[in-house]
């Protein structure tokens, strides 16, 4: 795991972004795994920028969802189908169908999550997954306890994560119980994956992450089998690193 400190939420979006644009810029038809939450949102407007000025072309990129709850419809804009349309690729000219989807509302979500699957599959899996991290060291709505091998599936929220999303609903009780999840096992194939974290509330889980052991009980642990996964943080999310130093020297090294 490279590790990647940077001194503020910004400068996170910055370097997370510019990575984003020089794969596209050298790969066009790029295909990206896209996460959704507060972290992301800098990152997809760094590109939307890119894409204004004309440094990026986002258009014959393919994309494909990373999570989706369960029965919020796709006009609602708690759903993540709706916020990447919104916060990303309806700026970007991103054709109808570059999104492989997730239906939280399909009537068989089991089917969905195995059409999901093959959809993946068949389009030779992503090149760059883009993660968050929850405070329960969740990746995607794979939460602890989630195997290594775990395939997209139908998933229960945690109580912390309910929690932590409550903020998107009118309460806690609005925030769906069940989400569709592309599984570990199923990230752990992207050819690459990028982990963005900002804030003290993510240390404990980002140092469980880098520093503890390979578990199930902080899904993030997990990527440590990826042979190329990139983190990057603000000093507030490193906070809890031990290695701390060592890994703000090596990345003040790489850049320069
Ligand atoms: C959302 C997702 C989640 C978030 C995580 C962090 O698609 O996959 O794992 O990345 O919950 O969310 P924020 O960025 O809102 O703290």
């Amino acid at each position: 795991m490279e590790v990647v400190i940077r001194d503020s939420q910004s400068a996170v979006a910055v370097e997370a972004a510019g990575r984003v644009i020089a794969l596209v810029q050298s790969a066009p038809a790029s295909q990206l795994g896209l996460a959704t939450g507060a972290t992301q949102q800098g990152i997809y407007q760094l590109l939307i920028d890119a894409h204004r000025s004309g440094v990026a072309d986002f258009s014959s990129a393919r994309y494909f969802m990373l999570d989706e709850y369960v029965g919020i419809p796709v006009s609602s804009s708690t759903s993540f189908q709706n916020v990447l349309s919104n916060d990303f690729l309806r700026h970007v000219q991103a054709p109808d169908g570059a999104l492989e989807v997730l239906d939280g509302n399909a009537p068989d979500l089991e089917h969905e999550t195995h059409r999901f699957e093959v959809a993946l599959g068949n389009a030779g899996g992503v090149d760059l997954q883009l993660l968050g991290i929850g405070t329960n060291g969740h990746i995607g709505f794979n939460e602890p306890g989630s195997s290594a091998e775990s395939r997209t599936r139908v998933v229960e929220l945690h109580t912390d994560t309910i929690h932590s999303n409550a903020h998107y609903f009118e309460s806690a009780e609005s925030v769906p119980r069940c989400a569709l999840s592309q599984g570990i096992g199923t990230i752990l194939e992207a050819r690459s994956i990028l982990l963005i974290a900002t804030g003290e509330s993510k240390a404990r889980a980002i140092a469980a992450m880098v520093e503890g052991p390979a578990t199930e009980d902080c899904p993030a642990s997990l990527l440590q089998k990826h042979p190329n996964v990139t983190v990057i943080i603000d000093t507030a999310a490193a906070s809890m690193l031990r290695t701390r130093e060592k890994v703000t020297t090596r990345a003040q090294a790489s850049s320069g």
